[in-house]
């Protein structure tokens, strides 16, 4: 694992855009493995801004999203669909049947699995894939638990992430329970793997993580025996971290 130290969440936003910006420029028909959540909104900003200014073109661009919520539609705002529509894809030229998301309207969650399984095997796999880090250690919806969950799969959400996602939603009712994530294998079969953290609230798990034994208690410890993984990593989120 290659550890970047950079001292806040902008520093932590610009360094990721560059290395994502890289893979773009290198490899214009990347298929990129995205994430939702708080962590890589300054991201995206990045990326559409150097876009808007003719530096990055995703006309080749494919992009398959790490999970999406199950039983919401792609229209609801807390979507993930809408989400990446909202803080990215509506700013770039990416080709909307490009982009890729589990489909939470799907309540068939055996097909919806397969579905979305083929999906990534087709587009030949994921060159580059970005992950943020839940408080509890998850990676996508790879919640805590006895294994590793390989494929894509629907996964209970743990009571820490409800309570975590509760924040977007207007009661505890709507929270989704239910989401469809790819699993560890989709995950560790990645070319690149990215991962960013920011945040005293991150800091006690990205030790974990980082260098606490590799077990799917702390799901994303497994990153470890990647071969090609650079952390992002801000002050707050490395103050428990000696390195
Ligand atoms: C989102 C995802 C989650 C988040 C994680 C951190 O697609 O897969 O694993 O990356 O929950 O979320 P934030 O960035 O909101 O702290």
């Amino acid at each position: 694992m290659r550890i970047v130290k950079v001292r806040d969440y902008q520093d932590m936003s610009k360094k990721a855009a560059d290395i994502i910006s890289a893979q773009v420029v290198l490899n214009p028909s990347s298929v990129l493995g995205l994430a939702t959540g708080s962590t890589p909104e300054g991201i995206y900003q990045h990326l559409a801004e150097k876009h808007r200014l003719g530096d990055l073109d995703f006309k080749d661009i494919k992009t398959v999203n790490l999970d999406e919520y199950k039983g919401i539609s792609k229209s609801h705002p807390q979507s993930y669909t809408y989400y990446m529509k909202t803080k990215l894809f509506n700013f770039i030229n990416i080709k909307p049947e490009n982009t890729y998301l589990p489909d939470g309207d799907n309540e068939d969650g055996q097909l919806e699995c397969k579905r979305y399984r083929d999906i990534i095997q087709r587009a030949g796999g994921i060159d580059l894939q970005l992950l943020g880090l839940g408080n509890n250690g998850h990676i996508g919806f790879n919640e805590p638990g006895e294994a590793f969950e390989k494929e894509v799969h629907c996964v209970d959400l743990s009571e820490t992430t409800i309570t975590a996602n509760a924040r977007f939603f207007y009661s505890m009712d709507e929270v989704p329970k239910q989401a469809y994530t790819m699993g560890i294998g989709n995950i560790m079969r990645a070319r690149k793997i990215v991962v960013v953290v920011s945040g005293k609230e991150k800091a006690e798990i990205t030790q974990k993580v980082l260098f606490g034994p590799v077990t799917p208690k702390v799901p994303g410890s497994i990153l470890q025996l990647h071969s090609d993984v650079t952390v992002i990593a801000d002050e707050d989120a490395l103050s428990l971290t000696k390195i």
